[in-house]
């Protein structure tokens, strides 16, 4: 039997985790035996606990409450307290997922510990080193053991800063994998709102700036109305004190969704308006297109094949962005993966 433990600590690493604990659950559990810590990055229950209600994944063993704090002190308070797990207990490798500082604190303590590092979603680059997220996400693959790469550019990624052949793996998106298991089950279950366009914005340099919060507000705002439709935007909690005081017409802010609400929603929208990795994917998986709301993307399948935009805070990019991706249909998905990322990833890892 081989001892995982799994690392997550923010809400889009409970939705990439879902997909791997089912097939470890279902698929291995004479092989594999999983043990989920959460950091405490993420806390409120819209954030948080209501992804594993929702998704059935199983109950974090530990739970370190860590909170928010600035990124160093974050960082160094997960280090601490996950080095103390790994050292009480005979893990065989970690599982960690994406770029968040939870990634980066997981990888960290394993590789100090001579743990395996299995890094799911690794080779992603936005060559903007301003982002917290690229920086994590460089020095994780540094200390990886296992590199599962959902897409080529990401191997290509990866060759170009000179890991090994044998480390690298194309795996596929597990995102993929969950949207189309779930995507019926939300269809099924779900009354979206009803908007034609769901927006979000959560990332610091969008988030933190009033002036670049106006200046996309505004232009989504004066689309929005010009062709008499609605946008739901559900705020990210870090978004959420600088909207106090701006109120556009055609845009109804909510609490941040759920992950069937999200599916069910992108179902119903013509168009996604985000400055998140995973929502334009998950837009893209749906059929949907979307304007992305940065200067760059980690994700450049969906722009090269038509079905995004880039637009960063620029009111006039913004506009004909949403113009003219307005009445399109991207086509469907092929850098992904065939919707079965997680278990080609489970076969390795109990290989
Ligand atoms: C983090 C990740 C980002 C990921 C995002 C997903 C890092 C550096 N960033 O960004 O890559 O895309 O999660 O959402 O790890 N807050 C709450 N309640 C919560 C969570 C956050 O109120 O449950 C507020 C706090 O004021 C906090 C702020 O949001 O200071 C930012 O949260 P944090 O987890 O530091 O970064 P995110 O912006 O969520």
């Amino acid at each position: 039997m081989k001892r995982i433990l799994t690392i997550v600590g923010a809400r889009p690493q409970f939705i990439k985790a879902a997909a791997i604990s089912h097939v470890i659950k279902e698929k291995y559990p004479d092989s594999i035996s999983e043990d989920i810590l959460h950091t405490g990055q993420h806390y409120d229950d819209s954030m948080s606990g209501r992804f594993f209600d929702e998704l059935d994944i199983p109950r974090p063993k530990y739970n370190l409450g860590v909170g928010s704090a600035p990124h160093g002190a974050q960082t160094a308070t997960m280090l601490k307290n996950i080095e103390e797990v790994i050292l009480s207990n005979t893990y065989d490798g970690i599982i960690v997922y994406g770029d968040t500082n939870s990634t980066l604190a997981g990888a960290l303590a394993a590789s100090k510990q001579h743990l395996p590092v299995y890094h799911i979603e690794a080779g992603l680059r936005s060559f903007n080193r301003n982002m917290p997220e690229e920086i994590n996400r460089i020095l994780t693959d540094h200390v990886s053991h296992l590199l599962f790469a959902p897409t080529q550019t990401a191997v290509q990624n990866l060759r170009n800063e000179g890991f090994t052949e044998s480390s690298i793996l194309l795996s596929g998106d597990v995102m993929l994998d969950n949207v189309r298991h779930y995507a019926p089950i939300a269809a099924a279950s779900q009354t979206p709102h009803d908007a034609d366009i769901l927006l979000t914005l959560h990332r610091n340099f969008n988030a933190d700036s009033k002036e670049r919060l106006n200046n996309i507000l505004s232009a989504i705002d004066a689309f929005a109305s010009e062709h008499h439709v609605h946008v739901l935007f559900p705020v990210h909690p870090r978004t959420r004190q600088m909207l106090e005081n701006m109120n556009f017409n055609s845009i109804q802010t909510t609490e941040p969704l759920s992950y069937l609400q999200t599916l069910a929603q992108l179902d119903r929208s013509r168009l996604v308006m985000t400055d998140s990795g995973g929502l334009q994917k998950e837009a893209y998986f749906c059929g949907k297109p979307s304007v992305i709301l940065r200067s760059e993307t980690e994700w450049k399948e969906i722009v090269d094949d038509g079905a995004a935009l880039l637009a960063d805070a620029d009111p006039l990019r913004i506009r004909n962005a949403a113009e003219s991706l307005w009445k399109t249909t991207p086509n469907a998905p092929t850098a992904f993966g065939d919707g079965h990322a997680a278990e080609k990833i489970i076969k390795i890892l109990a290989s």
